[in-house]
């Protein structure tokens, strides 16, 4: 069997479990398979994790060390909850990936804005980011003490803003994004990140079109094949989330009117996003 191809899902081996917050748990994956090797792991893309007999269900790649492939996963539902309770080390599982297109690295002055499960792909690239020693700014907004995760690293290596619903750390505010024109004005910033929930990313959106700067996001949509064939990931009936995606550039997300109103269901009906 070629390993090499993202599209054939690979045992893989759970070699370590991290407890982020009561609902968050970082994954770290191995593979068992002798001289196979995971190649191709940028920012931003994710992989198709398989629970034998049970589901499979995209995941952003938060950080890849060592041979090992880092997931960090929210209980939310059914998979979620699984992984997060029943999961432990040994057990082996199917990775299918690195798929879609990730992050592409540029600007000076860099802001990572994210929120929820979405500062899972926005870990690994500020490693990245790092690497090309670029002046990086974040702006984490969180409900409540225990939704926080992933702290330690935002505050080591950027300039950090954190805001929280219920004013327990940071600034209080429902909505992070009313930092915005502070932080632009305050660390220059000339490229956005961000990932997170859609309405948070929609307003940052606006934030960069009025702004004139380049912003890149990271979408979510329900998931089928993940390869680009089903078309349940379709924003606009043309955006494939699996293979266009999941990171779009602001000037092309901007054509896709789906974004911030819009989403299909599992059964393909459209819904509001709320
Ligand atoms: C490209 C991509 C990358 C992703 N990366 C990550 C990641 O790094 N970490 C991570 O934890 N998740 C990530 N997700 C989302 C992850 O796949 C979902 O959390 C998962 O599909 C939920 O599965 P479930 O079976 O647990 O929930 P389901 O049983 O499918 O859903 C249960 C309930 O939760 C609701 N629900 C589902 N998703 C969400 C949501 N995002 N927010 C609020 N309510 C929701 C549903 O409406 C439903 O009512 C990613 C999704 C995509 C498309
Ligand atoms: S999930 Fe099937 S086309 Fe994207």
């Amino acid at each position: 069997m070629n390993f090499s191809n993202e599209k054939i899902p690979k045992p893989v081996i759970i070699k370590e479990i991290k407890e982020e917050s009561a609902y968050v748990k970082t994954f770290k994956l191995g593979s068992y398979i002798e001289g196979y090797k995971f190649e191709n792991i940028a920012p931003g893309k994710f992989c198709n994790i398989w629970i034998p007999k049970f589901n499979m269900k995209p995941f952003s790649i938060s950080d890849f060390e060592n041979d090992l492939l880092s997931f960090t996963v929210k209980k939310i539902g059914k998979t979620t909850t699984y992984m997060y309770e029943k999961l432990k080390i040994g057990d082996k599982i199917g990775l299918m990936g690195p798929l879609g297109k990730g992050f592409t690295i540029q600007g000076n002055n860099v802001l990572l804005v994210g929120g929820g499960f979405g500062l899972a792909p926005l870990r690994y690239l500020l490693k990245e980011l790092l690497k090309n020693k670029l002046n990086i700014t974040s702006l984490l907004g969180f409900k409540t003490e225990s939704d926080i995760f992933f702290l330690d690293i935002f505050e080591k290596y950027s300039n950090l803003h954190i805001t929280t619903e219920d004013g327990c750390m940071g600034i209080k505010s429902k909505y992070c994004t009313d930092q915005l024109d502070y932080i632009f004005e305050e660390h220059k910033i000339d490229q956005i990140y961000c990932c997170g929930p859609e309405l948070m990313m929609f307003k940052v959106l606006e934030f960069a079109i009025e702004h004139n700067i380049n912003a890149q996001f990271s979408l979510e949509r329900y998931i089928g094949c993940g390869i680009g064939i089903c078309g349940k990931c379709v924003l606009n009936g043309k955006f494939r989330v699996c293979l266009d995606g999941p990171v779009i550039d602001s000037s092309q997300l901007k054509e896709l009117s789906d974004f911030g109103r819009l989403k299909l269901t599992k059964n393909g009906s459209k819904i509001k996003i709320e």
